[in-house]
């Protein structure tokens, strides 16, 4: 193109970034890659190409990971781990600021190289990737610096198993494998197959760097590999990220292997847009949502709701804008939308949308042969067709229209999924309101997609759970400090069901439902004997259906999730004063059911454990980010949503209520299915519960097995969480059964836990009680 040329049409001239460091780096390493375990590269084994999507050619040889390569890093990895954990909080962060350090110095070639393995335009990888890869260095290098004095009685984890997607190969290794090393843990990490190249570079600079042997290990592979690492044995903890699918499986594989997990799936993000928006902002916001890294962002703004009013011209801003995108060479600076990461995945785009119906918008844009697809805009769809709903990880937006505020958040929620969602209007007031009401782990007030190392991100629902950044990041690779007993099951006390009763009214104890005493469904009851083998009483077999009971009074009190903590630490005070009011029926309860002596104790440390509860209800509603943004972050904790618990078998009345307050205090509802052997401090506690304003299906109490009603609990599509405390260890089937919906959970793995003492209560119970929820909100003119 001549000057001449160039100015007639002011058409911009090609920019192209240079490939040369990459390919020498490529060329310097044999282009052929074995695994990098305990320090070294391995000897290359069967292999798979690795290749670039903009041009089809291969860019290197990567080692399919065997369970015997898995072995060998999983061994690695526990051997280095417990120096690597002695260093210290300050040891590791200047290894941290070193791995910071070399990634901005080989950005270039970190940048290029990653457009070349997934034809992601240079401009992203280089502007946005790589400096948030060296931001997460150094920021969890100060977390490291800082874990001593800030977590104290924490330890890492152990040995870490994470599996990442192609779409931000690098900076999900940086998410990964930075909160893992800086709390003291070590590192199994697997890229995606299309795209391991950068991982392997990192591997490169964990040398330059002088990580410890060991401490990072990177095991190539397909999903295969990936089932072997997360399944292996000699690993705690498991952090994923890629799809809903996968996430699901890997749930159900590691159920009951007492590993940690975090998952990071899939997501249909809602991208509201209201008739007072600066609707040009929105256009360029939009920009960046969807088309972005072509589309293949989990939390990429992919459905469009735009208020009637406005949709046409909306719409037609929005095409102008398309025709106008550039598609082509990912090296080329002047590029917006790249290459789709390979054939398959592009043919997969193709089979969802030439299926799709609805009204078609390509942009008129030049789009080159190859592995491209053109910006693509999808209007005329219902909101229950499968493009409204599914993720579809390309470059194409559907779009529908809202005509009032409420009606956006029931479209905007209308989704499986929940992990990001995009507001822009200019009423600040309309904004925030609407951002409590999405069901999202992100919110971004008009703006999107900004991530940064002190804000977390991560889903709810089906979007999976735990968050990646902030401390909430760093705590999902620690555990408090020491060895756990392991609980051995409580079976109840038995008596002589030929005795003759005593004279005394014979009382079967009811559920309670929706703040009503109900019998159980099924009409059965069984007898609960103290300890000189006296009837007690007799108490329900509660059922399926009585779960399913109460998971619908709890789904009906949602207005529990709006009320003020200090309404909540209110009724809380009350609990605890009308439970004392019967300190002693209760403490002869609690002895007459256990045949022991500590009633009284356990009523005392119940009432200062509610005090606990109603001192936390509002004081844990989050904090403000500090995000190298012009505004801010809000780390907003909500609410889970319906809780379902096994609640302790042992101190049936403090067990009960270390696990009810903590859930209420910070706003869910609950289904407690008290301790089996001992169930009615639990049942009489219905009238403490009664008579203290507690609002109907806040609490929830169904009486029977909990074998029986763990699965119908951990199933339970209405529930958002459920944690078993039961002696009985129940942990693999409610981790197992919880996959359908990906419910949070949180279990024993039959190892006891002192109700008495510090690990009975405290900001534990509230993280398990709460999601964060992080409201980006930028400010100015
Ligand atoms: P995927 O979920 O299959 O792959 C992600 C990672 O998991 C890869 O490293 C893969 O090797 C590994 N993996 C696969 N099966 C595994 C198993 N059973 N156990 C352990 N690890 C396993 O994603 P894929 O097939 O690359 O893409 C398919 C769809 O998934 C995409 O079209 C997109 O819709 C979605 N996706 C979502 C991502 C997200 O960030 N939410 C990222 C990548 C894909």
């Amino acid at each position: 193109m001549t000057i001449k040329e160039i100015f007639d049409t002011m058409e911009y001239g090609p920019a192209p970034e240079s490939a040369a460091d990459a390919l020498a780096w490529l060329i310097d390493q044999g282009d052929r890659f074995g695994h990098f375990i305990d320090g070294a590269w391995t000897e290359v084994g069967d292999t798979f190409e690795s290749r670039n999507p903009a041009n089809g050619e291969v860019l290197a040889y990567i080692t399919q990971g065997t369970p015997g390569d898995v072995d060998k890093a999983v061994a690695a990895a526990r051997k280095a781990q417990p120096k690597w954990a002695k260093l210290g909080g300050h040891g590791r962060a200047r290894h941290l600021y070193a791995l910071a350090r070399l990634v901005q110095k080989h950005a270039r070639l970190l940048a290029v190289l990653e457009t070349m393995d997934n034809g992601k335009p240079i401009r992203e990888s280089r502007d946005i990737d790589v400096p948030l890869v060296a931001r997460h260095f150094y920021y969890h290098a100060g977390l490291a610096q800082l874990m001593d004095s800030e977590a104290p009685g924490m330890e890492p984890l152990g040995v870490c198993g994470q599996v990442i997607p192609w779409n931000f190969p690098l900076l999900m290794l940086a998410w990964k494998i930075a909160p893992a090393i800086a709390a003291g843990n070590t590192v199994v990490l697997k890229p995606a197959e299309y795209t391991s190249l950068t991982a392997l570079c990192f591997a490169d600079i964990c040398r330059q760097a002088g990580l410890p042997k060991g401490v990072v290990n990177i095991v190539t592979g397909d999903g295969a590999t990936g089932e072997a690492i997360v399944t292996h044995d000699g690993i705690d903890k498991v952090a994923f990220t890629g799809s809903t699918d996968v996430g699901r499986r890997i749930r159900e594989a590691t159920a009951g292997q007492g590993k940690g997990l975090t998952l990071e799936l899939g997501g249909k993000g809602p991208y509201v847009v209201f008739d007072d928006a600066d609707l040009d902002s929105a256009v360029e916001g939009l920009v960046d949502a969807i088309w972005f890294n072509q589309g293949q962002v989990c939390c990429a703004g992919s459905r469009l709701l735009v208020q009637e009013g406005v949709a046409d011209r909306f719409h037609a801003k929005l095409k102008a804008r398309m025709d106008k995108l550039r598609v082509g060479n990912p090296l080329d600076k002047c590029i917006d939308v790249g290459a789709i990461v390979d054939p398959v995945q592009l043919e997969t785009i193709h089979g969802l949308v030439d299926n799709a119906g609805g009204d078609v918008y390509r942009a008129a844009c030049d789009i080159p042969e190859g592995c491209y697809y053109p910006p693509t805009l999808i209007t005329g769809l219902s909101t229950s067709d499968r493009l409204m709903q599914e993720e579809i990880f390309g470059p194409v937006l559907v779009s529908t229209t809202f005509r009032t505020p409420d009606e956006a958040v029931q479209l905007a929620n209308n989704t499986r999924y929940g992990l990001a969602a995009s507001v822009w209007t200019e009423n600040v007031n309309l904004a925030l309101g609407m951002a409590p009401k999405l069901v999202a782990g992100v919110v971004w007030i008009n703006g999107t997609n900004m991530f940064d190392a002190a804000a977390g991100f991560g889903g709810v629902r089906e979007s999976g759970f735990g968050r990646e950044g902030g401390w909430e990041g760093l705590s999902a690779y620690l555990r408090p400090e020491g060895k756990r007993k392991t609980l051995s099951e409580i079976e109840p006390l038995t008596g002589d069901p030929d005795k003759p009763g005593d004279g005394s009214l014979d009382r079967t104890a009811k559920n309670y439902v929706g703040g009503k005493q109900a019998r159980p469904d099924g009409g059965y009851a069984r007898p609960v004997w103290g300890k000189s083998g006296a009837l007690l009483g007799h108490v329900g077999i509660g059922n399926r259906k009585d779960i399913r009971n109460a998971v619908e009074a709890a789904q009906g009190a949602k207005g529990w999730a709006g009320t003020t903590g200090h309404l909540r630490a209110q009724i809380l005070y009350y609990i605890a004063e009308n439970l004392e009011a019967r300190a002693a029926e209760f403490a002869h309860r609690i002895d007459a059911m256990t045949g022991g002596r500590s009633g009284e104790k356990e009523v005392a440390a119940s009432v200062s454990r509610l005090f606990t509860y109603a001192a936390w209800a509002d004081k844990y509603g989050g904090d403000l980010r500090q995000v190298p943004i012009r505004g801010m972050a809000l780390a907003v904790r909500e609410p889970v949503g319906v809780i379902g618990a096994l609640c302790p078998d042992e101190d049936p009345l403090l067990g009960f209520i270390s696990v009810m307050a903590p859930a209420i205090a910070m706003g869910n509802r609950c289904v407690l299915v008290p301790s089996e052997p001992f169930p009615l401090a639990a049942t009489d506690f219905y009238q403490v519960l009664e008579t203290s304003d507690v609002p109907g299906g806040v609490v929830n109490i169904v009486t029977g097995s909990h074998a029986e009603l763990a699965p119908t609990l951990a199933a339970h599509l209405d529930v958002e969480a459920v944690w078993s405390f039961s002696s009985s260890d129940l942990s693999k089937v409610v981790e197992a059964k919880s996959a359908g919906n990906l419910k949070r959970t949180w279990v024993n793995n039959g190892l006891a836990r002192d109700w008495f003492g510090r690990e009975g209560e405290g900001r534990k119970f509230l993280d398990q009680a709460t999601e964060v929820k992080t409201v980006w909100v930028p400010y100015g003119e």
